[in-house]
């Protein structure tokens, strides 16, 4: 674990005057973009990070993980192996992400989320602090998917619609689960492995089956 000067673009910075080669480990065949900063007791494994990513103190970052440019991760936060993290993603701190988790551009991630392996989460996504995603569990973004546009011809940005989905505080959404374009998760909200989400879940709620049905609510949210 050593430091290959080559790899490192002008501006590179790390915050707070630390050591370099004794409280921050970056891999050999890192590649970290200008103006990118790395808090104290960061590991980071072979991956490239692009330009302007702020990532804070006692974090990891994964081999083949990828950050791409304006990222920026909360101290205490593991970014694992093989994730793709979009431009402009804010990830906050004491977070945990799983290996081959994709986060799309402009996705905000609340403190103290779990997302296991295999999660996309798309733009137009927002989760609250202490969301919890089973592997597999899959977000949406696009009610009326289609390749090509409407004459045939490819389609580019403006020829869809993003849908958003809101999760709340401490809502889990169990492996494997969709949930639809549009919808919104109340807090604590607990989506059972392969639920199809439909609707909006109130908060509390235990959703089971396709199309997602409440089977009970979580002590304290039962409705008066
Ligand atoms: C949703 C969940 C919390 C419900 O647990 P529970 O409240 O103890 O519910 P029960 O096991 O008593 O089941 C109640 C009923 O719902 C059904 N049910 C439970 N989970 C279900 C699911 N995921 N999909 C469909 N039906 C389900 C049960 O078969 C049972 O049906 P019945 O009344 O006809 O017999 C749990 O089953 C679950 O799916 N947890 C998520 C697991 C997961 O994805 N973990 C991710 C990390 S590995």
């Amino acid at each position: 674990m050593q430091k290959k000067e080559n790899n490192f673009e002008e501006g590179f910075n790390i915050k707070e005057f630390i050591l370099f080669d004794e409280d921050i480990k970056v891999y050999p065949d890192a590649t970290i973009g200008c103006e990118t900063s790395i808090g104290g007791n960061t590991c980071i494994y072979d991956c490239k990070i692009g330009n302007n990513v702020d990532i804070g103190k006692n974090c990891i970052v994964g081999n083949y993980t990828m950050l791409e440019d304006g990222v920026k991760v909360g101290d205490g936060s593991k970014v694992w192996h093989y994730c793709h993290i979009r431009n402009g993603v804010t990830i906050g701190k004491d977070c945990n992400l799983g290996n081959y988790v994709f986060i799309d551009s402009g996705v905000v991630i609340g403190d103290e989320t779990k997302i296991q392996n295999y999660v996309p989460v798309y733009h137009g996504v927002t989760l609250e602090e202490g969301v919890f995603f089973g592997p597999n569990a899959l977000t949406t973004n696009d009610m009326i998917p289609r390749a090509r546009a409407s004459e045939g011809q490819l389609k580019d940005k403006d020829d869809w619609n993003v849908s958003s989905i809101h999760i709340g505080k401490d809502a889990s959404i169990g492996a494997g689960s969709v949930l639809r374009p549009g919808i919104t998760i109340g807090e604590k909200a607990l989506i059972g492995a392969g639920t199809v989400v439909t609707k909006d879940v109130p908060a509390g709620a235990v959703v089971v089956g396709n199309q997602g049905r409440v089977i009970r609510y979580i002590k304290g949210y039962e409705p008066k």
